[in-house]
Protein backbone atom coordinates (compact mmCIF):
# COMPACT_ATOMS: atom_id res chain seq x y z
CA UNK A 1 0.00 0.00 0.00
CA UNK A 2 0.86 3.52 -0.93
CA UNK A 3 2.05 5.76 2.14
CA UNK A 4 -0.15 8.54 2.39
CA UNK A 5 1.16 11.43 3.96
CA UNK A 6 4.58 13.62 3.67
CA UNK A 7 8.10 14.15 5.75
CA UNK A 8 6.69 15.54 8.80
CA UNK A 9 4.50 12.21 9.73
CA UNK A 10 1.86 10.36 8.14
CA UNK A 11 -1.81 11.27 7.28
CA UNK A 12 -4.32 12.19 10.14
CA UNK A 13 -7.33 9.42 10.33
CA UNK A 14 -10.38 10.69 9.44
CA UNK A 15 -11.59 10.80 13.16
CA UNK A 16 -8.81 13.81 13.80
CA UNK A 17 -10.08 15.62 10.89
CA UNK A 18 -12.60 18.14 10.18
CA UNK A 19 -13.83 18.29 6.73
CA UNK A 20 -15.84 21.01 5.02
CA UNK A 21 -19.85 20.80 4.38
CA UNK A 22 -18.81 19.73 0.76
CA UNK A 23 -16.31 17.03 1.53
CA UNK A 24 -18.08 14.99 3.46
CA UNK A 25 -20.63 13.64 0.71
CA UNK A 26 -17.50 12.56 -1.65
CA UNK A 27 -15.71 11.28 1.39
CA UNK A 28 -19.24 9.26 1.80
CA UNK A 29 -19.23 7.76 -1.71
CA UNK A 30 -15.95 7.22 -1.89
CA UNK A 31 -15.72 5.08 1.12
CA UNK A 32 -18.85 3.13 -0.12
CA UNK A 33 -17.64 2.19 -3.59
CA UNK A 34 -14.58 0.72 -1.98
CA UNK A 35 -16.65 -1.26 0.26
CA UNK A 36 -18.47 -2.88 -2.71
CA UNK A 37 -15.36 -2.78 -4.37
CA UNK A 38 -14.24 -5.34 -1.66
CA UNK A 39 -17.18 -7.30 -1.37
CA UNK A 40 -17.58 -8.15 -5.12
CA UNK A 41 -13.71 -9.36 -5.04
CA UNK A 42 -14.52 -11.74 -1.49
CA UNK A 43 -12.94 -8.99 1.27
CA UNK A 44 -14.95 -7.17 4.27
CA UNK A 45 -12.37 -5.15 5.90
CA UNK A 46 -14.11 -6.30 9.48
CA UNK A 47 -12.48 -2.92 11.42
CA UNK A 48 -13.42 -0.27 9.46
CA UNK A 49 -14.15 3.18 11.42
CA UNK A 50 -13.03 6.89 10.91
CA UNK A 51 -9.53 5.21 13.03
CA UNK A 52 -8.83 3.36 9.85
CA UNK A 53 -9.05 6.00 7.32
CA UNK A 54 -6.71 8.39 6.35
CA UNK A 55 -7.56 11.50 4.79
CA UNK A 56 -4.89 13.61 3.26
CA UNK A 57 -5.37 16.65 0.58
CA UNK A 58 -9.18 14.90 -0.69
CA UNK A 59 -7.33 11.92 -0.67
CA UNK A 60 -9.18 8.74 1.12
CA UNK A 61 -7.11 5.82 1.95
CA UNK A 62 -8.30 2.99 3.92
CA UNK A 63 -5.83 1.00 5.83
CA UNK A 64 -5.58 -1.54 8.82
CA UNK A 65 -6.36 -4.72 6.56
CA UNK A 66 -5.27 -7.60 8.87
CA UNK A 67 -8.43 -9.03 10.26
CA UNK A 68 -10.23 -8.75 6.68
CA UNK A 69 -12.37 -11.73 6.21
CA UNK A 70 -13.72 -13.64 3.00
CA UNK A 71 -17.62 -13.71 3.20
CA UNK A 72 -17.58 -16.69 1.27
CA UNK A 73 -16.37 -18.51 3.86
CA UNK A 74 -17.31 -16.75 7.23
CA UNK A 75 -20.80 -16.82 9.13
CA UNK A 76 -20.96 -13.60 10.41
CA UNK A 77 -19.32 -11.82 7.08
CA UNK A 78 -22.66 -10.16 6.51
CA UNK A 79 -22.56 -8.28 10.36
CA UNK A 80 -19.38 -6.98 10.17
CA UNK A 81 -20.08 -5.93 6.58
CA UNK A 82 -23.02 -4.45 8.74
CA UNK A 83 -21.12 -3.06 11.51
CA UNK A 84 -18.15 -1.12 8.91
CA UNK A 85 -21.07 0.47 7.01
CA UNK A 86 -22.49 1.72 10.44
CA UNK A 87 -19.35 2.99 11.53
CA UNK A 88 -18.91 5.13 8.47
CA UNK A 89 -22.33 5.95 8.37
CA UNK A 90 -22.40 7.11 12.18
CA UNK A 91 -19.17 9.48 11.44
CA UNK A 92 -20.55 11.17 8.78
CA UNK A 93 -24.12 11.37 10.91
CA UNK A 94 -21.85 13.88 12.97
CA UNK A 95 -21.70 16.23 9.57
CA UNK A 96 -25.22 16.41 9.28
CA UNK A 97 -25.60 13.09 6.51
CA UNK A 98 -28.14 10.69 7.40
CA UNK A 99 -27.81 7.41 5.83
CA UNK A 100 -28.75 4.19 6.67
CA UNK A 101 -26.03 1.32 7.12
CA UNK A 102 -28.28 -1.53 7.83
CA UNK A 103 -30.10 -0.77 4.44
CA UNK A 104 -26.99 0.26 2.45
CA UNK A 105 -25.49 -3.61 3.70
CA UNK A 106 -28.33 -5.45 3.28
CA UNK A 107 -28.15 -4.03 -0.26
CA UNK A 108 -25.18 -4.88 -0.78
CA UNK A 109 -25.00 -7.90 0.44
CA UNK A 110 -28.00 -9.65 -1.65
CA UNK A 111 -26.23 -7.93 -4.75
CA UNK A 112 -22.72 -10.03 -3.94
CA UNK A 113 -24.92 -13.15 -3.45
CA UNK A 114 -26.60 -13.07 -6.59
CA UNK A 115 -22.96 -12.40 -8.21
CA UNK A 116 -22.22 -15.18 -6.55
CA UNK A 117 -24.59 -18.07 -7.75
N1 LIG B 1 -0.56 3.75 4.06
C1 LIG B 1 -0.24 4.50 5.12
N2 LIG B 1 0.21 5.78 4.94
C2 LIG B 1 0.53 6.55 5.99
N3 LIG B 1 0.43 6.17 7.27
C3 LIG B 1 -0.01 4.93 7.55
C4 LIG B 1 -0.38 4.02 6.49
N4 LIG B 1 -0.78 2.85 7.07
C5 LIG B 1 -0.68 3.04 8.42
N5 LIG B 1 -0.24 4.29 8.72
C6 LIG B 1 -0.03 4.88 10.06
O1 LIG B 1 0.03 3.88 11.05
C7 LIG B 1 -1.03 4.04 12.00
C8 LIG B 1 -1.54 2.71 12.48
O2 LIG B 1 -1.89 1.92 11.37
P1 LIG B 1 -2.94 0.73 11.49
O3 LIG B 1 -4.28 1.26 11.81
O4 LIG B 1 -2.76 -0.06 10.25
O5 LIG B 1 -2.36 -0.14 12.70
P2 LIG B 1 -3.03 -0.56 14.06
O6 LIG B 1 -2.42 -1.84 14.41
O7 LIG B 1 -4.52 -0.47 14.00
O8 LIG B 1 -2.52 0.53 15.02
P3 LIG B 1 -3.41 1.49 15.88
O9 LIG B 1 -3.86 0.67 17.05
O10 LIG B 1 -2.48 2.60 16.24
O11 LIG B 1 -4.56 1.93 15.01
C9 LIG B 1 -2.08 4.88 11.27
O12 LIG B 1 -2.94 5.59 12.13
C10 LIG B 1 -1.21 5.79 10.42
O13 LIG B 1 -0.73 6.87 11.21
MG1 LIG C 1 -5.86 0.81 13.06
Amino acid sequence: MEYLGNRRGSAPALQNVELSREEVRPVFEHLMSNIELWLANNYVHADLSAYNVLYWQRQVRIIDFPQAIDPRFNPNALSLLTRDIENICHYVACYGLERNGQRIAEKLWRKFKNAEL
